[in-house]
């Protein structure tokens, strides 16, 4: 009877609407929009749900929560879905499915929607966050199952008042949050078309990135990034200004077929200039400050914790426990990283750390040497010896 709907303000959102009122008999929808630093001004999405026909329309600010609950727990996982995708959206939905059930409760709402289609991942991670908040809370979409087409949803939206996109309507599919943009659709089905300079707003192509490099150091506690150049920042204005830095050398463009929980491979354009460059200098700090076998042993946790981000599995048992061993491993990953932001590329040109692992006169070839050189030998008799019996054994 009354419903909690994600809002983003585009069409399919706004006709979900009149659809759940319409076709499946609801009274009341409330609608909430999160602002995850998508740079729309949420003022005119606040009014549009109502002339939609919300009965309450909701924004909520949420980017402080997606920076430090979200984003930065990715960020020491060092996680790349496929090794490639920072997780930019994915990030997203179990902090919106989050706010839904929190709103559904203050309003008493027996159900929450969402305005995903049936070929995605976003239904998954909706789907199943929302379960695994509340389970007695039923999940409505209408857009995966209304089978209307792009043209008849903007003409029913029309019966309702809805008007239809100012704009000759783009051909792509672009989610865009604090964290990066996701495009996909349109001419980017084709795996071998080369994506169009039009799509991209966060990064510089390459012709036009400055011909000087900008270095950037980035000051990790406890493996969360708080400062830029020795600034202390809170975590938006952290993104926001490593967002732009990046972005101006054109750093952060990806482009990548990818497997969807659903079983499709997809072609998807990403860009995070600022996430891209966190990961690759918080797991260069990694390298400086924990041991060779945490190290390698997380390598395997975080591909795990990466795959369940993208497969809806945020609020799960088992994330969670990974996360508490990735917090356990991140005590001592406090230190300075110094990048070298140029013509696209993330160069990680120095480290240093408190807790810092390098021991100079074990490293060192000169006169300061402390390693004890008669020491390998015994080591290496040892360490080499089931080998050398194999051998004797395989030469008969
Ligand atoms: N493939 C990406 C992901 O699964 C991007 C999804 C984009 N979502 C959207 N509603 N346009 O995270
Ligand atoms: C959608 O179908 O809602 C967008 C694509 C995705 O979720 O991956």
């Amino acid at each position: 009877e009354k419903v909690v709907l994600a809002y983003s303000g585009g069409v399919d959102t706004s006709v979900c609407i009149p659809y759940l009122k319409a076709e499946w008999g609801i009274k009341e929808v409330i609608t909430l929009a999160a602002d995850l630093g998508q740079g729309e001004e949420l003022g005119p999405v606040k009014e549009k749900a109502l002339k939609s026909g919300a009965l309450v329309s909701l924004v909520e600010d949420a980017r402080a929560e997606f920076v430090t609950d979200y984003a930065f727990p990715a960020i020491q996982a060092n996680a790349l879905y496929e090794d490639c995708y920072p997780l930019s959206t994915a990030l997203a939905r179990p902090l919106i499915a989050k706010l839904l059930v929190e709103a559904a409760a203050k309003y008493g709402a027996d159900a929450v929607a969402h305005g995903c289609t049936a070929k995605g991942n976003d239904q998954v991670r909706f789907d199943l966050a929302i379960a695994a908040l509340n389970p007695n809370l039923t999940v409505l979409a209408p857009a995966r199952e209304w089978g209307m087409s792009r043209e008849e949803t903007i003409a029913y939206g029309e019966r309702f008042g809805i008007p239809a996109p100012v704009k000759k309507s783009s051909p792509y599919s672009i989610d865009r949050n604090l964290l990066g943009r996701s495009i996909e659709a349109g001419p980017l089905e084709d795996p071998m078309t080369e994506p169009l300079e039009e799509i991209y707003a966060m990064t510089r192509a390459i012709a036009d990135t400055p011909n000087e490099p900008d270095y950037v150091e980035i000051g990790f506690e406890r493996g969360v990034p708080t400062t830029l150049d020795g600034q202390a920042l809170d975590p938006i204005a952290l993104i926001e200004r490593l967002n732009v830095r990046a972005g101006t050398h054109g750093i952060g463009r990806i482009d990548t077929i990818e497997n969807r929980v659903v079983g499709i491979k997809s072609r998807e354009i990403y860009e995070t200039p600022a996430l891209l460059v966190l990961i690759y200098a918080h797991r260069d700090l990694e390298r400086l400050t924990l041991t060779a076998d945490v190290t390698r042993y997380k390598r395997g946790i975080e591909q795990t914790f990466g795959e369940m981000i993208y497969e809806g599995l945020w609020f799960s048992p088992l994330r969670q426990a990974l996360h508490a061993f990735i917090q356990q491993t991140q005590a001592r990953v406090t230190g300075i990283v110094r990048v070298k932001l140029f013509k696209g590329s993330i160069a990680i040109v120095g480290r240093r750390s408190e807790n810092s692992l390098y021991a100079p006169d074990l490293a060192t070839y000169g006169a300061d040497d402390q390693f004890d050189h008669a020491a390998a030998e015994g080591f290496i008799y040892i360490w080499g010896l089931p080998t050398r019996v194999w051998s004797q054994k395989s030469r008969g």
